[in-house]
C-alpha cells in the first residue's frame, strides 16, 4: 500500500519505517528540514534501538523515502497517517490540536483523489469529527479513521511489530478491511485487531495512558507509606501484581512519571471530560500527586545531604525519563537539576544518550561522558534512569570520595549489599538500612 506519515517524530518515523519493512511504500513527511536532511543522509534524528539499521535497509530497498514536499507526499499516497505532536497548550490542561488541524488543511489542499486519513496522534474524543468538518468541502474524497499508537520509546520497534492490540476506530465498515489488510503481517503473528467507533478509539488511548499513570502513582504513594512503616515496596508490588486481575507491570515505585505521553495525556483526558461536564476526580488527583512527587524527591536530597547544598557535589546517572531513549520531555531531572543548582549544589550528569540542551545554560551543571568522570569525587550519586550500564556499578571503585552516598530512585541495588560494603544507600519505598 502507498502510505504517507505526516510528522517524522518518535511515532511517525518508527511506524513509517516498520510499515515499509512489512512491504509498503512509505513517504515520511516532516516540516523540519533538518530532520529530513539527516534522514536522507542515513542518520536517525532520534535515538531508538535498532532504528538506524531498519531505516538503511528500507531506504536502500526504495520502500522508504523522506521529504518536506507536502504535495508530493500527499498526492502519491492512498492512506495518510497524521503523526504530529499534540502537546498541552501552554498554561492550560487543554490539548493543542493546531498541528493536527494544520496538516489536515494541507491534506485537503493537495488531495485530488480518494484517501483515508488516519489519526495516529493521540487526540481527544471528537477530534475525528472536527477533522471531518475541515475537509467537508471535498467530503467525498476522504474517510477519516482513528488508529491510536501504543508503542513505547526505547522498545518502539518491538512494540510496533508485536502490539497487544491494534485499535481501529471508524464510523464506516470499509476501512476496517483495508486496515486489516495493512496490519495483516502483525495480526497473523497473533496481535489482536480491535474494531470500534472512531470516538471509541480516540478515548481508548487516553483511558489506557491515564490508567497506567494511575498505577504508577498508586505504587509511588504506597512507597511513601512503606518507607514510614518499615515495609519493602517490592514485596507489595509482587504480592499485588501476582493477582491476575491487577497484573505486575507499571507497579514499580520510582520517580514521578514523565515522558511525552502520560503527563500530557492525563491532563488532556481531564480537559476533554470537562467539555462534557464530567469530573474525572481520580485522574485529577493522579496529576496532582505526580507533580508533588518531584518536590518530595528533592526534599529527600536535602534529607540526605542537609539543608545547605552550597558546593555539594551531586552526580546524576541518567536524565532521560526512561532508558533507551533520548527523550527528555517531562523527565523528573528537568525540575530536580535546576532546583539543586539554584540551591548552590554543583551538579554533574551522565546519560548514555548524550548531553542535553536543556541543561546547557544552567550555572553549575555540567555534562560528563562516562560514569567514572561523572562520579569520581562526588558527595551524592542520584541514580535516576535505569540504563543497563548503571545496573552493576562498583561504587567504591568509581567514587574516590570516602563519604559519598547513593540515592537510587530505581531500586537497582540491594540495600543489604550496600550496607555490607559500608555505602550509605537510599532507595524508594524500602526500610532504611543505614
Ligand atoms: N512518543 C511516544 O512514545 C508516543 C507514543 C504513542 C503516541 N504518541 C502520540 O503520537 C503523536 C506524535 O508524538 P511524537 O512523540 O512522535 O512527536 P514528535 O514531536 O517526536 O514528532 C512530531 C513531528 O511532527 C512534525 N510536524 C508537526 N507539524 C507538521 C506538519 N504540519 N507537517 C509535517 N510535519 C509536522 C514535527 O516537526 C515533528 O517532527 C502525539 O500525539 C503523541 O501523543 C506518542
Amino acid at each position: 500500500m502507498k502510505l504517507c506519515m505526516i510528522g517524522t517524530g518518535y511515532v511517525g518515523l518508527v511506524s513509517g519505517v516498520c510499515f515499509a519493512d512489512i512491504g509498503n511504500q512509505v513517504i515520511c513527511l516532516d516540516k523540519d528540514k533538518n530532520k529530513i536532511d539527516k534522514l536522507n543522509s542515513g542518520i536517525s534524528p532520534i535515538y531508538e534501538p535498532g532504528l538506524d539499521e531498519l531505516i538503511k535497509k528500507n531506504f536502500t530497498a526504495k520502500r522508504l523515502s523522506f521529504t518536506t514536499n507536502i504535495n508530493r507526499a500527499i498526492s502519491s499516497s492512498d492512506i495518510i497517517f497524521i503523526c504530529v505532536g499534540t502537546p498541552t497548550k501552554k498554561g492550560t490542561i487543554k490539548v493543542d490540536l493546531s498541528f493536527v488541524y494544520k496538516c489536515t488543511k494541507e491534506i485537503l489542499k493537495y488531495s485530488k483523489r480518494k484517501k483515508i486519513i488516519v489519526t495516529k496522534s493521540t487526540v481527544p474524543v471528537g477530534t475525528g469529527d472536527e477533522i471531518e468538518k475541515i475537509v467537508k468541502r471535498k467530503k467525498k474524497l476522504f474517510t477519516i479513521i482513528s488508529n491510536p499508537e501504543f508503542l513505547r520509546e526505547g522498545e518502539a520497534i518491538r512494540d510496533f511489530r508485536y502490539p497487544d492490540r491494534i485499535v481501529i476506530g471508524s464510523n464506516e465498515k470499509k476501512p476496517f478491511n483495508i486496515m486489516k489488510k495493512l496490519y495483516a503481517p502483525l495480526i497473523n503473528k497473533g496481535s489482536k485487531f480491535f474494531a470500534t467507533s472512531r470516538r471509541g478509539a480516540e478515548l481508548i488511548k487516553y483511558a489506557s495512558n491515564a490508567f497506567l499513570a494511575t498505577k504508577i502513582t498508586f505504587i509511588n504513594e504506597l512507597a511513601n507509606l512503606c518507607e514510614k512503616s518499615g515495609v519493602n515496596i517490592e514485596d507489595i508490588s509482587l504480592g499485588m501484581g501476582s493477582d491476575s486481575r491487577i497484573g505486575g507491570r507499571f507497579l514499580r515505585a520510582g520517580p514521578a512519571y514523565g515522558g511525552s505521553c502520560f503527563p500530557k495525556d492525563t491532563k488532556g483526558l481531564v480537559s476533554a471530560a470537562e467539555k462534557y461536564k464530567i469530573n474525572l476526580s481520580v485522574v485529577k488527583s493522579v496529576i496532582k500527586s505526580n507533580q508533588e512527587r518531584v518536590n518530595l524527591l528533592t526534599k529527600r536530597v536535602h534529607k540526605i545531604l542537609g539543608s545547605n547544598l552550597k558546593n555539594k557535589k551531586i552526580s546524576f546517572l541518567g536524565v532521560t525519563f526512561k532508558p533507551n531513549t533520548d527523550d527528555m520531555r517531562d523527565s523528573s531531572s528537568l525540575k530536580m537539576i535546576p532546583y539543586l543548582c539554584k540551591k548552590g549544589a554543583k551538579v554533574r550528569y551522565y546519560d548514555p544518550s548524550g548531553e542535553k540542551n536543556e541543561f546547557k545554560r544552567i550555572k553549575n551543571c555540567n555534562y560528563r561522558n562516562n560514569i567514572k568522570s561523572n562520579c569520581n569525587d562526588t558527595d551524592l550519586v542520584v541514580l535516576l534512569t535505569e540504563w543497563d550500564e548503571f545496573k552493576s556499578i562498583d561504587f567504591k571503585k568509581v567514587v574516590k570520595n570516602t563519604k559519598f552516598k547513593v540515592y537510587d530512585l530505581r531500586n537497582l541495588y540491594s540495600a543489604e549489599e550496600m550496607k555490607k560494603k559500608k555505602i550509605k544507600y537510599y532507595s524508594v519505598g524500602r526500610p532504611n538500612t543505614n
